[in-house]
């Protein structure tokens, strides 16, 4: 059974609106992906029947509070597939996930010790360890990528050869180039020599099953709002015993034991990492969100977003001066194997900017720009690019609309 788009569609409220007449388009679900009914309900209801801190108050809607919060948490760890409920940390971004490790591990790194990254990283898995390259000198390495984007083995094996990376920091998924890297092959490479791995599932979420026993990744970051959910809610998934050796990130309420005057003791995990108060209805909006999601199966998702991205590649490359990235076109098997959420391009002599201005103005939602990954567009050759990102409310059809519009504006343009 294929996915019933247009009843999906009926679950999304932002498609009741047009934009200088026009119907919306949304192509920017890679950026924040839109929120079903069910997940506005969700939190709504929460904050008209629970609104209260959560493990602090006895009355009943702190306990209402904490009940929803903590079921939240069960439900993340259910879709991640984690053994233990402690195991997963609410942030409030993926970008604040990665810092929490990167800050708490990396203060008990040395000069010379080394994380490894990928050119496919986005710059939430950059700057947070240029940081500590800056304050610890801590050595930040590369591992290459092909002219399809994928991850070059070699390379990576070379990076790791001399045992001096203390953590292979890595996208499960590029938010420019929809590739993915072996993660699986590479985390098995990567603890043969004693690493530490974290993935940054940001874009993977939304469009594949996340299961860290099966990845066996040390850490696992991920935001609410590419799954559907809310902004505001980031999840941190840490091995037990990882998160154990780590010391906590930010201080203040709830991460404590006891305080003195002068002494601190800390929490166990969770509480140790969540100082604060949390993202309370932003968790239940994040939990509402798994659960819809639940409905449609894997198999699916995949052959609807597969279907949309090969029709991206058939009406791209029929525009002349139309390059996506990534794309090898003397290869046409590779097609959308690669890809996955999204596909960038640059058009010849136009800039993206302008681009994407032009198509928003008729209600095509596109985003411009590095999209957050200098390092990638510079190994490119480019400064930025135009990127299409699919949500399961987008359909053929809406894609289809894409040659025109963008012939239109190049003609406009030029
Ligand atoms: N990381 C998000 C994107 O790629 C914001 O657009």
């Amino acid at each position: 059974m294929s996915l019933d788009s247009s009843a999906i569609r009926r679950h999304f409220p932002f498609l009741n609106q047009s934009i200088r007449g026009n119907p919306i388009v949304y192509l920017d679900s890679a950026a924040t992906a839109q929120k079903p009914d069910a997940v506005l309900d969700a939190m709504r209801r929460q904050d008209e029947t629970a609104t209260a801190n959560v493990h602090r108050g006895m009355h009943v809607l702190a306990e209402r509070a904490t009940d929803a919060y903590e079921g939240a948490r069960e439900t993340v760890r259910r879709f991640v597939n984690a053994k233990h409920t402690d195991e997963i940390i609410f942030t409030k971004s993926t970008t604040e996930s990665i810092n929490l490790v990167a800050r708490s591990l990396g203060s008990t790194w040395q000069e010379g010790d080394a994380v490894l990254l990928s050119l496919l990283e986005h710059h939430s898995n950059i700057v947070p360890w240029l940081q500590l390259k800056e304050e610890k000198g801590i050595d930040v390495r590369w591992v290459d990528i092909d002219a399809q984007g994928q991850i070059d083995l070699q390379s990576f094996e070379k990076q790791m050869e001399d045992g001096r990376v203390k953590m292979l920091s890595i996208t499960g998924q590029s938010n420019v180039l929809g590739t993915r890297p072996p993660l699986k092959e590479m985390i098995i490479a990567a603890r043969a020599k004693g690493a530490r791995v974290m993935v940054d599932a940001a874009q993977l979420v939304g469009h594949a099953p996340i299961d860290v026993a099966t990845l066996d990744c040390d850490f696992l970051a991920f935001s609410g709002h590419k799954l559907y959910g809310p902004t505001g809610i980031g999840v941190l998934y840490g091995k037990r015993e990882r998160l154990k050796e780590l010391p906590p990130f930010l201080g203040g309420g709830m991460m404590i034991r006891e305080v003195t005057r002068d002494h601190f003791t800390v929490d166990d995990a969770p509480a140790k990492f969540e100082a604060g108060t949390p993202p309370i209805t932003q968790a239940v909006g994040l939990a509402a969100a798994i659960d819809w999601l639940q409905q449609f199966s894997w198999s699916d998702r995949e052959a609807h977003e597969q279907e949309l991205l090969n029709t991206a590649v058939d009406e791209l490359v029929q525009i002349n001066g139309v390059k996506i990235l990534g794309y090898e076109t003397k290869n046409q098997e590779r097609k959308t194997k690669n890809f996955h959420g999204c596909i960038s391009f640059v058009i010849d002599d136009i800039h993206p900017h302008d681009l994407t201005d032009l198509l928003g103005q008729r209600g095509i939602c596109l985003r411009a720009g590095h999209h957050c990954t200098q390092p990638l567009h510079t190994h490119l050759g480019i400064n930025a690019s135009a990127r299409l990102s699919i949500g399961l409310y987008n359909t053929v059809e809406e894609i289809q609309l894409l040659p025109a519009a963008i012939q239109d504006a190049v003609k406009k343009l030029k």
